[in-house]
């Protein structure tokens, strides 16, 4: 039977099970991915492995994703399972081109980071003739955005969140992304839809699918990346300088901008009208609306989101801010050469910055990281071949 590795992987590796020799190759007729783009906004996700999993009901349907609840037949737990189309359809935007680089670029991010208790666990990928379904764990707590808009809010829809709280929910976020840009990694879409609480209420990452790896340095300033001819994410969150086309940027700044505007939208939500719409770009400037806001950390938004990336603080003095850090009590991440299952030689790496970078205004300096030492990875993920 002939192997059908080249298709789905450009580089095979024994890391990932091999069962090349057992998989038919794809034989969707062009009729029948015609049908799959055509239905893909009804919630059609095209073949389930249903040797392998039981779908219970949809948790959300994107424009790229759909995401389902589904009971693992082998171990009998209930997991979500994200299923993408295998190609970039052209209806949700996309140029209609290959998928295998991109997706292997998300399950090497999600592999990488397994060793981060803030981040969703990837358990197996499907790879079907039309759709990849990724087993991720499951988090039953909503994502953060549905949490505040359903929960904190006052009677007219704004949030109530108090400083405490938005502390709180978003402490351990920040902790999380520091640690994948220690591990050079850029998570690309930061936003609260992206993070989701796990059934003890911790919040975890999701959607690693516009990551991009860096080379991440010890030091402050590390690797630069390109944002490409067409940037894409939710633009209230991205950063000016990762929104423009082709342009050079630092991650771990534009991280520190997204993630200022998730304060704000934790704080802000329903009372600034600019969150009503989170697909624009943030008025300039943005004012703040609530009146019970504390100056600290009015000042900290600010900062974090100046459109200067130069004048924004480091993810790691944010953590470290007063506001975020009261009692001083942080333990930085250090940074760490990353390790991947596939070493991706074909994304677009720039130069490590020379630029300074200078303190952020009004943000204690920050101590170096300790450093690099090597975290094990946990075991990789089993990547499963089904035929359709
Ligand atoms: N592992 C998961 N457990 C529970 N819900 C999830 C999980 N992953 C995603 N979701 C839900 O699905 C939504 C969309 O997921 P995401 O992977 O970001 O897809 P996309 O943004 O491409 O539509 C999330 O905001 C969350 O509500
Ligand atoms: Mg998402």
């Amino acid at each position: 039977m002939a192997c059908i590795c080249r298709h789905l992987y450009s580089r095979p590796s024994p890391r990932f099970r091999h069962w090349c020799s057992r998989v038919p190759p794809p034989s969707d007729r062009p009729e029948a991915v015609e049908q799959l783009d055509m239905t893909w906004g009804f919630n059609h996700v095209g073949h389930f492995p249903d040797d392998h999993l039981e779908r219970l009901r949809a948790v959300s349907v994107g424009d790229i994703a759909v995401v389902n609840l589904a009971r693992n037949k082998a171990t009998g737990e209930v997991v979500a399972v994200r299923t993408r189309a295998n190609r970039d359809l052209v209806e949700a935007g996309g140029d209609g081109s290959d998928w295998m680089p991109r997706l292997q670029r998300e399950i090497r991010a999600l592999e990488a980071a397994k060793d981060i208790d803030g981040v969703v666990d990837l358990k197996r990928v499907y790879h079907m003739g039309q759709v990849s379904h990724m087993e991720f764990e499951l988090l039953p707590g909503g994502n953060m955005l549905e949490r505040l808009a359903t929960r904190h809010v006052d009677t007219l829809g704004r949030s109530a969140l108090t400083e405490e709280q938005a502390r709180a929910w978003l402490r351990p976020v920040i902790d999380a992304y520091a640690k994948l840009l220690a591990k050079g990694i850029w998570h690309g879409d930061e936003h609260l839809n992206n993070v989701v609480f796990d059934a003890d209420d911790n919040p975890k990452l999701i959607d690693f699918e516009l990551a991009q790896f860096f080379a991440a340095r010890v030091c402050q300033g590390g690797g630069l990346l390109n944002a490409g001819p067409q940037p894409r994410g939710v633009l209230y969150y991205k950063s000016p300088e990762a929104a423009t086309p082709c342009a050079l940027f630092d991650p771990d700044k534009s991280t520190v901008f997204s993630l200022g505007q998730m304060l704000r939208v934790l704080l802000e939500f329903g009372h600034d009208p600019a969150t009503r719409d989170l697909h624009q770009p943030p008025p300039k400037p943005s004012p703040f609306y609530r009146t019970d806001l504390s100056a600290d950390v009015r000042d900290l938004i600010e900062s974090m989101t100046a459109a200067d990336p130069r004048m924004r603080p480091s993810i790691a003095q944010v953590l470290t801010h007063h506001w975020f850090a009261p009692s001083g009590q942080w333990t930085l991440p250090s940074a760490q050469t990353p390790s991947h299952p596939h070493p991706d030689t074909t994304s677009t790496r720039a130069a490590p910055s020379q630029q300074h970078v200078p303190a952020a205004r009004r943000t204690p300096s920050t101590p170096l990281p300790p450093p690099p030492t090597h975290v094990p990875m946990r075991a990789s993920t089993a990547v499963i071949k089904t035929a359709v």
